[in-house]
Formats: structure tokens, C-alpha cells, sequence
């Protein structure tokens, strides 16, 4: 059974800058994710989300637009933004932990108040003339809660349920619990994602073996560090390309480019920096490389040090 893989939302990384330079250079991908809109304290739609789905900022495969909502209304009120831009599916983000937004019920908030989110979906899925797809963690305080909420969410048409195997109040922090993930597969009729620490082409081959059910999986932070790994996963390799280097000078120059098209040098700059906190993760010695890239003033700067890093990591290769 091939897998099918998706790109998880990162708001700040995976946005139409790095989804669009990702398509230029990669492959692998089954489908992109943009991360979610939210409105803000006067109601209206955050701006920088709002302007990411546009459809001319998205001129490749298509992607499932994400909100977080903790009531119809709301939820309602962006997803008619969404349709009416043409999105046919619309993801629920019931992950985002941080106690500022789940305090207020949103994100992974809601986890723990199954009752309120089955009268939303009752109440949005009638109205929203989108299919709902909904991307969750396993709970608040625990991962107890999914347990309760999965068999209710069988009422439901709903196209799919991505699990982020941790519960809020972890954060990032702690392992991703496999053995709740795995009870959860039969308590769900629903088509069912497994996300959750994936960063090699080995973990990704172990987790498979654990859940041999699971055919879709996402993958975050591990593949904006390594943006390779999709395509050595479809492909099953631990290989990268011969032409590694190259490629990864032309996806960075592709996503500053479509930064600058944007922005200012100096926000270009520090959005590239930014990536690079992640880049650096999959070079050997990548922390001394991300230490001299934070350093950098200017554009000139930034660009001598990492076209200086990838030129001899290209020389390196050759003379192996
Ligand atoms: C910086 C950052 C931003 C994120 N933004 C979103 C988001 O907009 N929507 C969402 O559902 N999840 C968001 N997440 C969670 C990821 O989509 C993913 O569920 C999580 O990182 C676990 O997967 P991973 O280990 O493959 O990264 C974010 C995570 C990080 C680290």
C-alpha cells in the first residue's frame, strides 16, 4: 500500500512562499495543508492567513485551507470566505495548544467538551457547502480525551481525521503516545492520518510497521528541516539525490526570491533565518552553520555564508 503524504500546516514555514518553492524543486507530496485563519478581536479574518489561500498565491496542487473556530459562527464566517474563493474542503484545527487560545475553547481547547463539538458540526456542516476534514490532538490534559470523542465523531460525514499523537498541555514536549494512536484505529470509521515526530525516511518505515492500517501520514517540523524526506519516503530510500546540494541552493534561492517579492530585505532576511533555525537540523555540523547564518546583516551576508556552505558541501560530494 503506497502512502499517501501531507505536508502539515507550520503557520510562519509552510506557507505559499515555501509550498510554492517546495513544488518547484520537490516532489512527494500527496497533499498540502495551508495553516489556519483566525479571526481577530473586530471580527475580521487575520490578514496574513487570509492572504496565503488566495488562489494566485497557490498556483500549484491544491491545498485544504484550515480555520480555527470555537463556535459555528465563526467558523461559518471564514469558511464562507474560504468557499467563496472555491475550497470544496475545509479543515478544523482542534490541535493548536497554546493555553491563550485554548483557554478560549479554540484549537485543542476544545478537545475535553465533546458535546460542544458535536452541536458545532451539527450545526456548520448543513451550512459551511464545504466537506470538513478536522486535524486534532489526542486530547487537553491527556490523551484520554479522544477515546470519548472518535466513536461520536462516527455520526458524522466527516472526509478525514488527522491525529497529532500528543495531548496539549505537552506542547512539543514528551513523545507522541503510538499506543493510544493505535487503539484509537478502531474506534473510528473515519479515513484516519497519523502525524506526530516523523523526521526520517526509519522512523517513518518503524511507524508503519506499528500501524500497518494507517495509509496517510503528515509530516511538520521534519520535513522543513529536510524537505528531501518526502520524496526518499515515496521512493523508500535513505538516499538523497547525487545532485543534493544543488537542488536545496535552488529551493532556498526560490524561497527568498518569492520572499523579496513580498517584503522588504530586511523581513526577507529574517524569514530566511527563521527556516534556517529548521535547515540547519539535517547538516552535519548544521548548529555551527545556523550560528554563523544569525550572525548575517544583510542579504549579502546571509547569502555569501550559505552559498559558501552548499558550494563545498557540492565539492565535498564530487571528490567522495
Ligand atoms: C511553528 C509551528 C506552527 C504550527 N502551525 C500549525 C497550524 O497552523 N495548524 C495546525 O493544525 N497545526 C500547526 N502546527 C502543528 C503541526 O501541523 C504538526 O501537527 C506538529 O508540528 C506535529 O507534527 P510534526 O512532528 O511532523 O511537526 C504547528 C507546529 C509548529 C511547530
Amino acid at each position: 500500500m503506497k502512502p499517501q503524504l501531507l505536508l502539515a500546516p507550520l503557520q510562519s514555514y509552510t506557507d505559499h512562499h515555501f509550498r510554492n518553492a517546495f513544488q518547484q524543486v520537490f516532489d512527494g507530496v500527496d497533499q498540502f495543508y495551508a495553516p489556519y485563519l483566525k479571526l481577530e478581536h473586530d471580527g475580521s479574518i487575520k490578514s496574513g492567513p487570509k492572504i496565503d489561500v488566495l488562489p494566485e498565491n497557490n498556483p500549484y496542487e491544491p491545498i485544504i485551507p484550515q480555520v480555527m473556530a470555537a463556535t459555528a459562527a465563526d467558523f461559518l464566517h471564514m469558511s464562507s470566505y474560504l468557499t467563496d474563493l472555491g475550497y470544496t474542503e475545509i479543515n478544523w484545527n482542534m490541535g493548536c495548544p497554546y493555553p491563550m487560545v485554548a483557554k478560549r475553547d479554540l484549537g485543542a481547547g476544545i478537545l475535553d467538551k465533546p458535546d460542544k463539538i458535536c452541536a458545532i458540526i451539527e450545526e456548520i456542516l448543513p451550512k459551511m457547502n464545504a466537506d470538513l476534514g478536522i486535524k486534532m490532538r489526542m486530547g487537553y490534559e491527556s490523551t484520554a480525551d479522544i477515546l470519548e470523542l472518535l466513536p461520536r465523531l462516527n455520526d458524522y460525514p466527516i472526509t478525514e481525521i488527522i491525529v497529532h499523537a500528543r495531548y496539549a498541555k505537552q506542547l512539543y514536549n514528551g513523545g507522541c503516545d503510538w499506543e493510544r494512536f493505535k487503539a484509537c484505529i478502531p474506534l473510528t470509521k473515519h479515513s484516519l492520518c497519523y502525524n506526530g515526530d516523523i523526521t526520517s525516511v526509519k522512523e517513518f518505515r518503524e511507524l508503519k510497521l506499528l500501524f500497518p492500517e494507517i495509509r496517510r501520514w503528515m509530516i511538520g517540523r521534519g520535513a522543513v528541516a529536510d524537505p528531501f524526506l518526502f520524496e526518499m519516503i515515496a521512493d523508500d530510500t535513505t538516499d538523497y539525490p547525487t545532485d543534493r546540494y544543488e537542488v536545496f541552493q535552488e529551493f532556498t534561492d526560490l524561497l527568498l526570491e518569492s520572499h523579496l517579492n513580498h517584503s522588504n530585505d530586511g523581513n526577507a532576511l529574517n524569514k530566511m533565518k527563521s527556516y534556517w533555525e529548521y535547515f540547519s537540523e539535517a547538516f552535519d555540523d548544521g548548529h555551527k552553520l545556523y550560528k554563523r547564518i544569525k550572525k548575517a546583516k544583510t542579504l549579502s551576508d546571509y547569502s555569501t555564508v550559505v552559498n559558501e556552505f552548499l558550494e563545498s558541501e557540492v565539492e565535498y560530494v564530487y571528490e567522495d
